[in-house]
């Protein structure tokens, strides 16, 4: 179980990227005593630690298997003080494989930065409704961009200084993208409100299902093919964190005229744009840093939910939570882990505020800011992994 598929799983997070492309580096410099990271000193781990991951790298090439090669046998002579059943809680098999012996040797298997150059995000929603990915030394969240009315985006504009909001120069590595307005919002998070057409939401077919005295499907069969097509429609959602929940509810209100839509005192907000709009669309989770939490993802049924989480852990993905409904937006959702330790959610069936209308928005207490059902949720599901 060790070594099985040892070179199969491409970089699960990361630290495994950076561990194994400063090996890479340690090769190509010939310098054994001062490991490098692009070119920077980098002392994550003890120098030894890449020396004796380079050895396989030089004999076999720089691949996954290689660099995993060294954590796998450490992790095996760690087994007899191991627990029993030690390994991470729905990890999948390819990580566990890697690192049985804890989460050192995680990070130790690692792969090829320059395959893999993910790390900082961008979300764009209600009207692109897309998340994208920029390069970065590390993950983290890298904006937020809002859609809006080629014709309001002068009043935001002047509502931003009304208001003392400093706007800013997009951010170089934007390029031809970074149109509209870019300014910090009180956790120094860049944020881009850009023209763009609204976009549909909704164009499936309705979800005919019986229950009692509605029976809507009759005479056909309910249950999909196990080669039902998942596809998400569009990004519904993010959730950040935030040292200050009210600090950062108060800026997106006043200034981009969103609106609370529930809460749970001091641990999170969700907030919607002025209707029509989902439940939510932006949520603050609070933490001691800010960061990114998840993005969610909307699908066109349950059977989608678990079709789809289920392929994604078939595939070696890490259970993130579910499948369960949600009280506050009542979407029944479930959230995979991405390599890099984001969560991607995905969900269907969410509250949903018409045109014109107005939210009751109540504070709840604890036990309803998660989940209605469901299974435990997992002791990881809150840690903001940009904090690390
Ligand atoms: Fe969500």
């Amino acid at each position: 179980m060790l070594f099985w598929r040892l070179g199969a799983a491409t970089f699960w997070d990361p630290d495994e990227a950076h561990y194994a492309q400063t090996s890479v580096e340690l090769i190509a410099s010939g310098d054994w005593l001062a490991p490098y990271y692009n070119a920077q000193p980098f002392f994550d781990k003890p120098v030894l630690f890449h020396l004796l991951q380079s050895i396989p790298m030089r004999m076999l090439g720089p691949t996954e298997g290689a660099s995993r090669l060294v954590p796998a046998l450490a992790a095996l002579t760690s087994l007899p003080v191991a627990p029993a059943g030690g390994a991470i809680r729905g990890e999948p098999a390819a990580r566990s494989a890697a690192a049985p012996g804890g989460s050192g040797a995680a990070n130790a298997a690692a792969v090829f930065v320059s395959s893999v150059p993910v790390t900082s995000r961008r979300w764009c929603f209600w009207n692109s409704r897309s998340a994208s990915r920029v390069e970065g030394p590390k993950k983290r969240i890298h904006h937020l961009c809002f859609g809006t009315t080629a014709a309001e985006l002068p009043q935001i504009q002047k509502t931003l200084e009304g208001n003392g909001v400093r706007l800013l120069d997009p951010p170089n590595e934007m390029g031809p993208e970074a149109s509209g307005l870019w300014f910090h919002d009180p956790d120094g998070l860049f944020v881009n409100v850009k023209a763009a057409d609204r976009k549909p939401s909704r164009t499936d077919p309705p979800w005919i299902v019986n229950t009692p005295g509605h029976y809507g499907r009759l005479n056909a069969r309910g249950a999909p093919g196990r080669d039902l097509a998942v596809k998400p429609r569009r990004l519904g959602h993010t959730i950040v964190f935030t040292p200050d929940v009210d600090r950062k509810l108060d800026f997106y209100t006043k200034n981009l005229g969103m609106r609370l839509s529930d809460r749970s005192g001091d641990l999170i907000a969700f907030m919607h744009t002025a209707p029509p709009s989902d439940h939510h669309v932006l949520a603050l989770l609070k933490d001691n840093k800010s960061g990114f939490h998840h993005a969610s993802f909307e699908v066109g049924s349950v059977d989608e939910i678990e079709i789809g989480a289920q392929r994604l852990i078939d595939k070696g993905y890490r259970n993130g939570w579910g499948f369960g409904r949600h009280v506050l937006g009542s979407n029944f959702f479930h959230y995979i882990r991405d390599p890099w330790n984001s969560l991607a959610e995905y969900f269907c069936d969410i509250d949903v505020i018409p045109d014109g209308a107005t939210w009751d928005a109540r504070d709840w207490p604890a036990e309803d800011s998660l989940y209605l059902w469901g299974p435990p949720t997992p002791d990881d599901f809150g840690r903001n992994y940009e904090a690390d």
